[in-house]
């Protein structure tokens, strides 16, 4: 997949090495609104340390651990989605997104989601695709239940976010499940 069209302006495609000043540049720009929830913003303040990201990613895709992909809207950088865990012998993946607050409410980041959980699921055989969030944070667990999937309970304490540990819920979806729920 080079590109994936999501709607006549925005595309989902690979978010490599080579986008790092772009990437460092939009994550800089968005922190203050995803800061609370991603804690790779506070991560990615240079193109160095956006490099690092993407190379880690670009690492995990070469062992089939990991994915990251970027949303460009009308060929900007707004968002993007990832599969945090990727874990092909036990059937088992995480999906995590952001998007810049002016790009939000169109519903790229579904689309996004559920060509991601198709592929996980049609393609490579996953089982079990997993949403972790915040309890707090209404419009991600407003996509998890968009996207057809199930609570599963809270994970107490269970990382730490810009040195704050936050609570997980648990949101699924079994391969079972997805072709009645997409
Ligand atoms: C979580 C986050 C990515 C969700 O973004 P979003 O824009 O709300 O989600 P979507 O792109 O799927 O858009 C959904 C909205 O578009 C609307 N929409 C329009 N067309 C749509 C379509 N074809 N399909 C789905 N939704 C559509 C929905 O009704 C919804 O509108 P609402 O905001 O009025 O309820 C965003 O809030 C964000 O970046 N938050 C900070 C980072 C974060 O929390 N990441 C998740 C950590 S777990």
């Amino acid at each position: 997949m080079l590109s994936l069209r999501l709607t006549d302006d925005a595309e989902l495609r690979a978010l490599e090495p080579w986008n790092a000043e772009e990437f460092a540049a939009h994550i800089n720009h968005v922190r203050e609104y995803i800061g609370p929830w991603i804690g790779m913003s506070h991560v990615v303040t240079d193109t160095e340390s956006g490099r690092a990201v993407l190379q880690r990613y670009i690492d995990k895709l070469a062992r089939d651990e990991g994915r990251i992909y970027g949303i460009w809207v009308a060929g900007k950088l707004m968002g993007g989605t990832l599969f945090r865990t990727f874990d092909a012998s036990n059937g088992t993946c995480e999906i995590g997104v952001w998007l810049d607050p002016d790009a939000a409410g169109h519903g790229l980041i579904t689309r996004a989601a559920r060509h991601m959980i198709d592929w996980a699921v049609c393609v490579r055989g996953m089982s079990r695709v997993e949403w972790r969030c915040s309890p707090e944070n209404e419009r991600s667990i407003a996509v998890a239940q968009r996207l057809g999937m199930t609570l599963e309970g809270v994970l107490r304490s269970e990382y730490p976010i810009n040195g704050t540990r936050q609570d997980a819920q648990v949101w699924s979806v079994l391969a079972s499940e997805w072709p009645s729920r997409k």
